[in-house]
């Protein structure tokens, strides 16, 4: 089964500053509508400005369920100033940090999703340790170094409900370049390896995991 987004979402989806292209954007929408109907909520990793959390927030629109969104806001490494990620529009001028949130309320404001999505903010671990619900749905795009993926791997792979799908982005079985190491990788090789999840499908650099099995 594929899922479409109607022509005005994939039209903000592209509109909307962030890393996913659309060939991976169709398959993310396509495994948050099947997961939906599990009636659990969504929750991604990595909000940035809001590109992946637009078809979150539709998929869970769709489905009658609530997508979440983790991020604490301040960019990843590469995303720091003179890094190859680095967009100056995204940092406040007043403490000369990275602040992506306004952008991201923005960006799901124009899409008319604000009300299906809830942005929590803060360290994904700090998150994940307070979090006690199962998921229909654990999206990983946050930090991309070993201490990052693997962090949000143990904290909110277990979360994943049966049947519900575990994706990953940036998933390079070979090193790209200088700034893309293969720390999503690894954890994708955990996911299979651990028993506990199978693949569903590969799109690009993106994985879709299903769990059969309990454990991480
Ligand atoms: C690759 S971007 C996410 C891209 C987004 N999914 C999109 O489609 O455009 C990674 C994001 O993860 C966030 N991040 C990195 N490490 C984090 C951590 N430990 N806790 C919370 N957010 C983190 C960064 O602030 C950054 O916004």
């Amino acid at each position: 089964m594929t899922a479409a987004p109607k022509p005005e979402i994939l039209a903000a989806f592209e509109a909307a500053k962030g890393f996913m292209p659309v060939d991976e954007g169709l398959a993310f929408y396509t495994a948050a509508v099947e997961a939906g109907a599990l009636g659990l909520p969504l929750l991604e990793v990595g909000t940035y400005c809001g590109r992946s959390a637009i078809l979150l927030a539709d998929a869970a629109r769709a489905a009658g369920v609530t997508a979440l969104t983790v991020d604490h806001h301040r960019g990843s490494e590469e995303q720091q100033p003179g890094w190859e990620y680095h967009d100056p529009e995204t940092v406040d001028p007043e403490i000369g940090l990275m602040d992506t949130l306004p952008t991201f309320r923005r960006t799901l404001h124009k899409a008319g999703l604000e009300d299906h999505i809830v942005a929590l903010v803060g360290r994904s671990p700090q998150i994940a340790k307070i979090w006690n619900s199962p998921l229909a749905l654990v999206f990983i795009d946050g930090g991309h170094t070993d201490e990052h993926a693997s962090a949000d791997y143990e904290g909110w792979a277990p979360h994943v409900a049966e049947g519900g799908l575990l994706l990953i982005h940036d998933v390079h079985p070979a090193p790209k370049d200088e700034f893309t190491g293969q720390a999503p990788y690894r954890i994708y090789l955990r996911a299979l390896e651990s028993g506990a999840f199978t693949e569903v499908s590969a799109t690009d650099t993106l994985r879709v995991l299903r769990r059969v099995g309990a454990g991480i």
